[in-house]
């Protein structure tokens, strides 16, 4: 529990600098409410505790793909620990309204009331991440495309902040099929802004992308 208390903080930094309120809500991928809930909890050292321990419970469900501390081994499946908790709350309430598509996820999602959802996302995000690692010459060539196109919303480091994605470390066969989702028209997510930051890239280039973020830590 300590290590999981002295780690979180880190995690949160990026949501808590900068939160200026409207002008921030103007520009956030997630909804603000989802910020204020996210907060709430975190502010709250009891309050965190607790939502740890029902999110580890509830969540040993995701455990067989997620693995236990959030830290997927399979190339497909994102990994869940040290991501952003406000990204991770908003994409599940995109798997329960269907805007995300995917069918286990969605029928999954569903069945969580608002405080299981809260819960879970805690849980996952106050684990420590082991970052998936890449290829390190797909990741040379990943470098300068990050640096120009993306650092402006998920952060120089690819750690996030607000309720943007954490990038760095997650396992770079999912990066690499949800950059082209985004890309392709028809994917079944489907995000204005990350189709614009991404057109025009050729799947070796999404690919030098993907690993470059999962060499990140
Ligand atoms: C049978 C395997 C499986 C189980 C069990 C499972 N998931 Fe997933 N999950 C996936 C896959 C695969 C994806 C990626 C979907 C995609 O490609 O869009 C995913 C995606 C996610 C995402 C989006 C992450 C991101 O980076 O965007 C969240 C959040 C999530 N799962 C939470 C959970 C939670 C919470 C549970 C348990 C209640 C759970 N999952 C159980 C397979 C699973
Ligand atoms: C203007 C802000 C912005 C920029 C710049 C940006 N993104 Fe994103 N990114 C987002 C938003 C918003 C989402 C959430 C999209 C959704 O789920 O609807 C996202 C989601 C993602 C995801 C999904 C994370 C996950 O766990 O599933 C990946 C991968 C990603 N971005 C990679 C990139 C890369 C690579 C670049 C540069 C080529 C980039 N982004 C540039 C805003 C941005």
């Amino acid at each position: 529990m300590r290590s999981v208390l002295l780690w979180l903080p880190l995690a949160i930094l990026g949501i808590a600098a900068g939160t200026g309120g409207e002008s921030v809500a103007a520009q956030e991928p997630s909804p603000p409410h989802l910020l204020q809930r996210v907060r709430h909890v975190l502010a709250d050292e009891g309050r965190l505790a607790a939502a740890i321990e029902a999110g580890r419970e509830r969540g040993a469900f995701c455990f067989y793909c997620h693995g236990e501390d959030g830290n997927s081994r399979r190339p497909h499946v994102p990994k869940l620990a040290g991501q952003n908790p406000v990204y991770l709350l908003d994409q599940i309430e995109r798997f329960a309204t269907g805007a995300r598509r995917t069918t286990y996820m969605q029928a999954l999602a569903r069945r969580f009331t608002d405080e299981d959802k809260l819960n879970l996302v805690i849980y996952f995000s106050s684990q420590p991440l082991r970052p998936a690692g890449g290829d390190p010459a797909l990741a040379a060539r990943g470098e300068p495309i990050y640096r120009s196109r993306c650092i402006g919303c998920h952060g120089l480091d690819g750690r996030g902040r607000r309720g943007y994605a954490r990038l760095a470390g997650q396992q770079p066969e999912y990066l690499f099929r949800t950059l082209r989702e985004f890309r392709d028209p028809g994917g079944r997510r489907d995000s204005p802004i990350m189709r614009t930051m991404v057109q025009g890239l050729s799947d070796g280039e999404l690919r030098a992308l993907a690993h470059y973020l999962a060499s990140l830590r």
